[in-house]
């Protein structure tokens, strides 16, 4: 669809789940940038949160102190000079940080305190209200936006979500072992979707999506293609 026409058309919101590394974040991205809508990454939210407790050794069993840490964090996002949105920890370009195996080995634990969810979805839903955003995560079609005119749940067989993150961590200078990528991408998965509070789950009216075998082009193409059905005109 033309610039032109797109401008036409109303805001919709776009709610991509699924599993861990399936390229969720890379389809979200890429697709934001063509509809000129704002991304938002939910699970670097819940990575930055996570590198505040690394840091500042928070005992995760301890209410008082969990409450303490989410009333000092501010997670925000920030469209870097590239077009592309990065996020900030208290003010600071977390990016490198979060994206670690550290992280990575630790934030599901963290994301599944019910207090750091209902503080991190209520910026999310704040982020979402004027529509016109792609965002990602594991709930979103399911709790934070279960109005999302698009949802989608994408995922793709564990190796090949493995050769990709190891890829990427790569790309990041950080060497990790393909055995460990395996083991950390399935522990994820079971503890996303089995934890209480917003398990990972398919939301009811969402398209699946598997990108074993898909290029990234393909990817985009076809949630463009998705979006762009569900868009209704200007009346
Ligand atoms: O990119 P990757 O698939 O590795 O994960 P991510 O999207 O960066 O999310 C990291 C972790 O945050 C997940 O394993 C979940 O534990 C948590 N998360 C969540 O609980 N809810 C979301 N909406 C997004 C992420």
């Amino acid at each position: 669809m033309s610039t032109q026409r797109l401008l036409g058309m109303r805001k919709i919101i776009v709610a991509i789940d699924g599993h861990s590394a399936c390229g969720k974040s890379t389809t979200a991205k890429e697709v934001a940038k063509i509809l000129g809508y704002l991304y938002v990454d939910s699970g670097a939210m819940y990575r930055a949160v996570t590198v505040y407790f690394l840091e500042h050794h928070i005992a995760i069993t301890n209410p008082r102190e969990v409450a303490r840490a989410l009333s000092d964090i501010k997670v925000s996002c920030k469209i870097n000079p590239q077009g592309m949105t990065e996020t900030y920890l208290n003010g600071l370009n977390a990016e490198s940080k979060i994206r670690k195996m550290e992280v990575a080995e630790q934030v599901s634990q963290i994301s599944a305190i019910k207090e750091v969810r209902t503080a991190m979805v209520e910026e999310q839903r704040r982020l979402g209200k004027k529509k016109g955003i792609v965002m990602d995560g594991r709930d979103i079609g399911t709790v934070v936006f279960p109005e999302a005119e698009l949802k989608l749940f994408l995922t793709a067989d564990l190796l090949v979500r493995a050769f990709r993150r190891q890829k990427e961590l790569l790309e990041r200078d950080e060497l990790v072992d393909l055995d460990d990528v395996i083991d950390n991408l399935k522990y994820r998965d079971q503890h996303d979707t089995t934890r209480k509070v917003s398990p990972l789950v398919k939301a009811k009216d969402a398209i699946i999506i598997d990108t074993t075998h898909i290029t990234i082009d393909e990817q985009v193409d076809e949630v463009i293609r998705l979006a762009t059905g569900k868009m209704v005109p200007f009346t």
